[in-house]
């Protein structure tokens, strides 16, 4: 089967968050089931600069406004097929948001027009190659299927994966025009939302089937509190809701082969995680001693707790854990972060950034990982954690509750926990969810334990790939 994967981020050529690493791991998951995956994705800057002999596949004169080229390339294993289009992508900031931090006036035509290329290659513009599928990621690849419905197109199914329902990609009534759709696509039917237009969600009204990232978010999403006003939408369309929980790439996260983890090791050969431990105290500046490291790998919002890490660091170091920090985001929280790492010299180190190699040091020498997610729809920091022994402390919501086994009394007596859960998330839930870890680790025979059973954990793509295979496979049955 031949499917075309839309994504405006993949990895390893361009990441921002768990999307990148989904769209560039699942194509490879999914060969072994006979499906052969093109992703189509933008041109920005750090992905022209990196891709050698492109071979021309495709020419618009005229793409929303702009010119734009269809470029395929082999990238690590991917078949990626670029849409250059400078106008759209060549520019100083990053994917979304200019230098300033602000998102770009025009992601409403940057992200339509990679849409609308995919349903013309899904239409057969591209020589040689028509796909049996479109799979469409987030609300940037959201507009596919709404153009695959409206354009004179033969119909072919679309998959719409949404990975996350905070971004929505809404835009005012006044873009109508340069989507250049039919009057009636306006309608609530598809794009329209309270009079504004959402590309979300004409995904979700007009794709075959709407796949998240994890059961526990599926679930979610249909109530006020998670569906972020797509609640209605969602609930509209359950019969075709799937969810499916991530994978990790279990050759780029391997803590046996790993290259940027200092000293290498397995289940059996835990003890060299210390000589990683000690390069982390070294970068972070934490003092080399017994006490835990916990450590915190994320975008520093709302959504993902920061603000209760803020509120809880110096009780944190109270209770005897450490805190080693690398992140980016709201500049609040950077802030308070940072002013608690000013307070607390050798207990707490906060990184400002995005280091992809210092997430995996982090990950191998770390004892522990908290994740304290509002809403979480899978999450991969945690399953990281658990192939590398970096017990996950993580929100009981989204993918965090599909994935970690909290060490309750039975979990600990069945010897299957890999992890602690807490809820909810507030400043209380939290410190009890340490001094929970912070009891266990004093027993480094159940600690030890702990980290097993999560190295244990099939976080692989394998039952994954094959459910999405599945769901291919039941929507286009011509195509195998
Ligand atoms: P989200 O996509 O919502 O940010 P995920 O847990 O799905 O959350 O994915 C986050 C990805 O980004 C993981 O691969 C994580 O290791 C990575 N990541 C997050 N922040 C940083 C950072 N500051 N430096 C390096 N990698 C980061
Ligand atoms: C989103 C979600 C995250 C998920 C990732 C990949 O960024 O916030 O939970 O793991 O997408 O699906």
């Amino acid at each position: 089967m031949k499917v075309l994967s839309v994504s405006s981020e993949v990895f390893p050529l361009i990441k921002t968050g768990g999307l990148a690493d989904v769209a560039g791991a699942l194509p490879i998951a999914l060969k072994r089931f006979g499906i052969e995956t093109k992703t189509l994705m933008p041109g920005y800057p750090a992905v022209m600069k990196v891709i050698r002999d492109p071979v021309v596949r495709l020419q618009f004169d005229d793409l929303l406004g702009a010119p734009a080229t269809v470029l395929e390339v082999e990238y690590e294993g991917l078949d990626i097929l670029v849409l250059d289009a400078p106008a759209y992508y060549d520019r100083a900031g990053g994917p979304y948001l200019d230098q300033t931090g602000k998102d770009y006036a025009d992601n409403w035509r940057r992200f339509a027009a990679l849409s609308l290329a995919a349903a013309e290659i899904a239409a057969g513009l591209m020589p040689d190659w028509r796909p049996d599928l479109v799979h469409a990621h987030d609300w940037q690849a959201a507009m596919t299927p709404v153009y695959m419905r409206y354009y004179p197109t033969p119909e072919l199914p679309s998959v719409l994966t949404i990975h996350n329902m905070a971004f929505q990609g809404q835009f005012g009534a006044d873009i109508f025009p340069g989507l250049r759709l039919p009057p009636h696509a306006f309608s609530t039917e598809s794009i329209e939302y309270y009079g504004h237009i959402g590309f979300l969600k004409g995904g979700l009204q007009t794709a075959h089937a709407i796949t998240t990232v994890s059961p526990t978010y599926a679930e979610e999403i249909l109530t006020n509190e998670f569906g972020m006003g797509l609640e209605g939408a969602i609930a509209s369309r359950r019969e075709v809701l799937h969810g499916i929980v991530n994978g990790i790439d279990a050759e780029v996260w391997n803590p046996a082969t790993d290259p940027v983890v200092h000293t290498h090791y397995g289940i059996t050969t835990l003890r060299n995680r210390e000589e990683n431990r000690k390069s982390i105290a070294e970068f972070f500046r934490l003092h080399d001693d017994g006490a835990p490291i916990f450590s915190i790998i994320s975008r520093l919002t709302w959504q993902k707790g920061m603000d209760v890490i803020a509120a809880t660091a110096d009780a944190i170091v109270a209770l005897g854990g450490k805190l080693a920090i690398l992140g980016s985001g709201d500049p609040a929280l950077e802030g308070s972060l940072l002013a608690a790492a000013a307070r607390h010299p050798g207990r707490i180190g906060v990184s400002i950034g995005y280091n992809e190699p210092m997430s995996h040091l982090m990950q191998a020498g770390c004892d522990a990982i908290i994740i304290p997610s509002r809403f979480e729809p899978c999450g991969l920091t945690q399953l990281y954690g658990l192939r590398y022994g970096c017990v996950p402390i993580v929100a009981r919501t989204g993918g965090l509750n599909d994935t970690v086994i909290d060490a309750n009394h039975a979990a600990l007596a069945a010897k299957v926990a890999t992890g602690i859960q807490f809820s909810p998330v507030t400043a209380e839930g939290m410190l009890q969810a340490i001094r929970r870890a912070l009891h266990l680790f004093a027993d480094q025979k159940v600690w030890t334990q702990l980290q097993k059973q999560g190295m244990k954990s099939d976080v692989s793509w394998e039952k994954s790939a094959e459910r999405y295979a599945a769901l291919y496979s039941s929507l286009a049955p011509k195509g195998k």
